[in-house]
C-alpha cells in the first residue's frame, strides 16, 4: 500500500496524479436521522437505518485513519449529527489526532450545555443551517415547528461560547426574496461566514425541483445583492455564493473533482466519492469495517472510475476546462442523461443543455407545486402556503 503520510496535496498535483494525493476533508455522515424534513435534502433518497450505524469505536477508528491519511478537516454531518449521543467521544478522538472539526447542524436538538460539552471535547467550528428568516416560512420549509426560534438561540450560544460560526442558507424560490434579511441575520448573530447556496437538484431536491426553482430574473437579483453585500461587509462577514447549475454557463467542479479532495463516509461506513454517488450504477462501494480508509481512497473502484480525466467523452475530452470543472457532476449527468460519463447538462457545451435549461425556465414560471416531504421510512406530502 502507498505510504499515505507522504501524499502530496491538491495544489501540488495535476489531474493525472490525483490518485496519489491526500484528500483535504472527510464528510462524516454520522446518522441519517433528522428531526427536519427539508424538501431539498441532499442525503440519498433511501436513508440508512439507525441499526446499521457505525459504533462509537468504529467512528473513532475512522477519525484516526483520516488523520493518518493526511486529512485536515472533519465535517460532522447527517442527517442531524447531534442525534448521536456519542458525538462528544467522536469529536474528542478527532481533536486528539489533530483534525479540525466542523459540526454541520440544524441546531434544534442542541442545548447550550451540550454545545459547551462539544466545545470541551474539542469542537472547532459550527455551521448552522437556516431555512429562512421569516420564522413561519422557515418552520414550514423544514416542517419543524419552533425550529427558527431555536436556531436563533443556538447561533447566539455559539458566539457566547466564542466559537466561529457559519450560517448556511439554502436559497430557492420560496425564500429568495428574503436574501437581504438573511444577510442581516448572519451579521446580527455574529457569524463570520454566510453560505448562500442556491439549491442543487440531486437526491430529494430533484423531486421538489418545480417547487424550489427560482426564475432567472430572481436569481440574477441575488447575484447583485450578494455582490453589494460582499463589498459592504468586508472584514465583517465572508459570503460564499453557490449559483444554481440551471442558470450557469459552465458546471461547477462537483466535489472539487471526483476522488480529488473529499471522502464521504455514510452512517453504516460505506465510503463514497460523493454523497449522491450511490445513485450511480456500476460502482462498488467499500466499507470502513472491511477495508482500510487509505486503501479505499487510493484503490477503491468507486474512486478510480471517474478520477482524473481518462473516462471523459467529448466535448469534455478535448475541452480546455476539463481540469477546471472535471466535466461537472457525475450524479447530475446520470440523473438527467442516463449516462454518468456524459458531460453534465449544466454545461452550455453539452448537446442537451438547451432543452435542460428550458425546464428551469418553464417550471419557475408556473405556480409552485406542493413540497414532497419525507420521513424515515415513509414519504409525506404537506401542503404549501
Ligand atoms: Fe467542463 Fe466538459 Fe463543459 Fe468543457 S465541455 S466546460 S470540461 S463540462
Ligand atoms: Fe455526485 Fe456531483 S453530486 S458528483
Amino acid at each position: 500500500m502507498t505510504d499515505v503520510t507522504t501524499l502530496p496535496r491538491e495544489e501540488e498535483t495535476s489531474a493525472e496524479e490525483s490518485c496519489a494525493r491526500a484528500p483535504v476533508g472527510l464528510l462524516a455522515e454520522l446518522t441519517h436521522r433528522c428531526p427536519l424534513q427539508c424538501p431539498y435534502c441532499s442525503n440519498p433518497v433511501d436513508l440508512e437505518r439507525v441499526n446499521t450505524e457505525l459504533s462509537t469505536e468504529e467512528w473513532q477508528s475512522v477519525m484516526r485513519q483520516a488523520a493518518e491519511l493526511g486529512i485536515l478537516q472533519i465535517h460532522l454531518s447527517g442527517g442531524e449529527p447531534t442525534a448521536r449521543r456519542d458525538l462528544e467521544a467522536i469529536i474528542e478522538t478527532a481533536a486528539e489526532v489533530g483534525l479540525y472539526t466542523n459540526l454541520i447542524t440544524a441546531g434544534v436538538l442542541l442545548t447550550k450545555e451540550r454545545l459547551a460539552k462539544l466545545q470541551e471535547a474539542g469542537l472547532d467550528h459550527v455551521q448552522l443551517s437556516i431555512q429562512d428568516v421569516d420564522p413561519e416560512n422557515a418552520d414550514r420549509i423544514g416542517a419543524y415547528k419552533g425550529g427558527a426560534k431555536k436556531k436563533h438561540e443556538v447561533a447566539k450560544w455559539v458566539r457566547e461560547l466564542d466559537m466561529p460560526l457559519t450560517v448556511n442558507a439554502p436559497l430557492h424560490r420560496q425564500n429568495i426574496d428574503n436574501l437581504p434579511a438573511i444577510i442581516d441575520y448572519a451579521v446580527e448573530v455574529g457569524a463570520g461566514r454566510l453560505e448562500v447556496a442556491h439549491i442543487q437538484y440531486y437526491a430529494w431536491a430533484l423531486k421538489n425541483r418545480a417547487a424550489l426553482m427560482p426564475t432567472e430574473e430572481a436569481f440574477s437579483k441575488t447575484v447583485e445583492i450578494v455582490k453589494e453585500a460582499k463589498e459592504r461587509l468586508k472584514g465583517i462577514l465572508v459570503i460564499d455564493f453557490v449559483v444554481p447549475d440551471y442558470y450557469a454557463k459552465y458546471p461547477k467542479p462537483c466535489m472539487g473533482g471526483w476522488g480529488r479532495g473529499i471522502i464521504n463516509v455514510t452512517p453504516s461506513g460505506r465510503v463514497l466519492p460523493c454523497h449522491a454517488s450511490e445513485s450511480l450504477p456500476g460502482l462498488q462501494f467499500d466499507n470502513v469495517k472491511e477495508r482500510p480508509l487509505a486503501d479505499i481512497w487510493l484503490n477503491g473502484q468507486a474512486f478510480e472510475i471517474y478520477r482524473g480525466t481518462d473516462w471523459m467523452k467529448e466535448p469534455c475530452k478535448s475541452c480546455p476546462r476539463k481540469e477546471i470543472d472535471f466535466g461537472g457532476c457525475r450524479c447530475q449527468a446520470y440523473a438527467l442523461t442516463g449516462d454518468a460519463t456524459n458531460t453534465d447538462p449544466a454545461c452550455s457545451l453539452s448537446p442537451l443543455h438547451e432543452n435542460w435549461a428550458k425546464v428551469a425556465q418553464e417550471e419557475s414560471h408556473k405556480a409552485a407545486p406542493e413540497f414532497v416531504y419525507r420521513r424515515m421510512g415513509k414519504t409525506q406530502v404537506t401542503v404549501n402556503k
